[in-house]
């Protein structure tokens, strides 16, 4: 696929950031007034996918801050807490301009760990000589409760589907994609106002230029795609066991379609050659205890895979990787499959030949299939007739004429 749209329309100023007009400007409030020492730290929360983190790099950008971001796995790490976050918060810079500390997607983290975790973002929200900006999904859980006291709070509402229906229009005009209005607003409508996930229905929509209204059916079959997604992104994107445990409970796929895509995925994820081999540790680990169940039947032994798969893959890594990967199924079993099919049709051709000239399917197999395809690539009038003498079915005719 090419670049994806979210990261190529990715909003670069606040004003490109849409729908979120009282955010937006409270945003800016709040970096015109930062009082050193005296300002709370910013908490932006609201669902998924409709500008929290785009935002912060359009401040930083629009006011020519620095963007300094640290992640769930510096914040649970007591030494970068101390060497790293703390003198970041704190000491002023002499020669910088100014900069803005981003701590994305913070409810990845646990509430009751004594180090690291939530309880060190409260120690680390008080005094702060910079900026300061927390994000959040869910704020309203227990773990959150003292933090949500200490913060401002600026809430990133699911956006309408107007706003969503003419950032899409746009998108199409630039892309020279052809649409019917109706369906684009279908589109818009049907994504919960979750904008990444409305830019990238349209994307896998149009692969050829155009958006038809049969297109949306198969968004239900995609949408199935988006859950493994939004798991394996739990699994590789965390290092938090807590977070990646779960990951796979909503996915609908059994259990040899998640193997093919971890597999398929952690060497796309886990660049490092430490990081990769841990990764296949783990999961061939699970594969052994796979085979088990699948031999003997020890069905107890499923509480272990999943285990090997979720945590055990989240924590191969030493720290989260940031770059965007656009996870994809493993294509082996299908191709293996497609030539299993190709080569059963073959089979079935030949024993319908032989029965009907009284030679055998080996014989049929190399030297009358070979004309026949040639027939029924340039012969329509003859192949009909062949198929109706050997009684052929739709798919072999059709694979005779490939
Ligand atoms: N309000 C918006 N205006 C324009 N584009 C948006 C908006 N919200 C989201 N997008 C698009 O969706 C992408 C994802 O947005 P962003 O990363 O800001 O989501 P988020 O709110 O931080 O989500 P999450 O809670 O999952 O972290 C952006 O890169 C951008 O392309
Ligand atoms: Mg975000």
């Amino acid at each position: 696929m090419s670049k994806p749209w979210i990261r190529k329309y990715a909003p670069k100023t606040l004003n490109g950031v849409k729908g979120q007009n009282k955010a937006v400007s409270d945003l800016k409030e709040y970096i015109e007034n930062f009082r050193p020492g005296k300002a709370k730290a910013l908490l932006l929360y609201g669902p998924p996918g409709n500008g929290k983190t785009v935002s912060v790099y359009a401040l930083a950008r629009e006011y020519n801050y620095d963007l300094i971001e640290f992640n769930a796995s510096d914040i649970r790490n007591k030494s970068s807490i101390e060497n790293i976050i703390k003198p970041a918060l704190e000491q002023k810079a002499l020669f910088s301009k100014g900069k803005i500390i981003l701590m994305d997607e913070i409810d990845g983290l646990s509430g009751h760990q004594d180090r690291g975790g939530i309880s060190s973002i409260l120690k680390l929200t008080e005094n702060i000589s910079y900026p300061l900006i927390l994000t959040a999904n869910d704020i309203y859980t227990q773990k959150l409760r003292s933090l949500r006291k200490k913060c401002i709070l600026i809430e990133f509402h699911a956006l309408s589907y107007i706003s969503i229906y003419n950032y899409l229009k746009n998108i199409c005009q630039k892309e020279n994609i052809k649409y019917d209005d109706s369906v684009l607003k279908q589109l818009a409508r049907q994504c919960g106002g979750d904008m990444r996930a409305a830019v990238n229905d349209l994307q896998v929509l149009t692969t050829d230029g155009e958006l038809r209204d049969d297109s949306l059916i198969n968004l239900d079959q995609r949408k199935q795609k988006e859950s493994i997604f939004n798991a394996l992104k739990k699994v590789f994107k965390t290092t938090s066991p807590e977070t990646a445990l779960g990951a796979f409970d909503d996915v609908d796929e059994d259990l040899e379609e998640i193997f093919l895509w971890i597999e398929n995925n952690i060497p796309k994820e886990y660049v490092k050659p430490r990081d990769l081999n841990e990764g296949f540790e783990n999961l061939s680990k699970a594969d052994v205890f796979h085979g088990r169940i699948k031999r003997w039947q020890y069905y107890r032994y499923y509480v272990y895979i999943y285990n090997l798969l979720t945590a055990g893959i989240a924590l191969s890594k030493k720290e989260r990787y940031k770059q965007f990967v656009s996870y994809a199924r493993s294509m082996r079993p299908l191709r293996i499959w497609q030539a299993n099919r190709s080569y059963q049709q073959r089979k079935e051709i030949s024993a319908k030949i032989a029965e009907k000239t009284h030679c055998s399917s080996k014989e049929a197999l190399q030297s009358t299939i070979p004309y026949m395809k040639r027939i029924f690539k340039e012969n329509k009038k003859q192949a009909e007739n062949i198929s109706k003498f050997l009684e052929l079915d739709k798919k072999e005719v059709e694979w005779l004429r490939k």
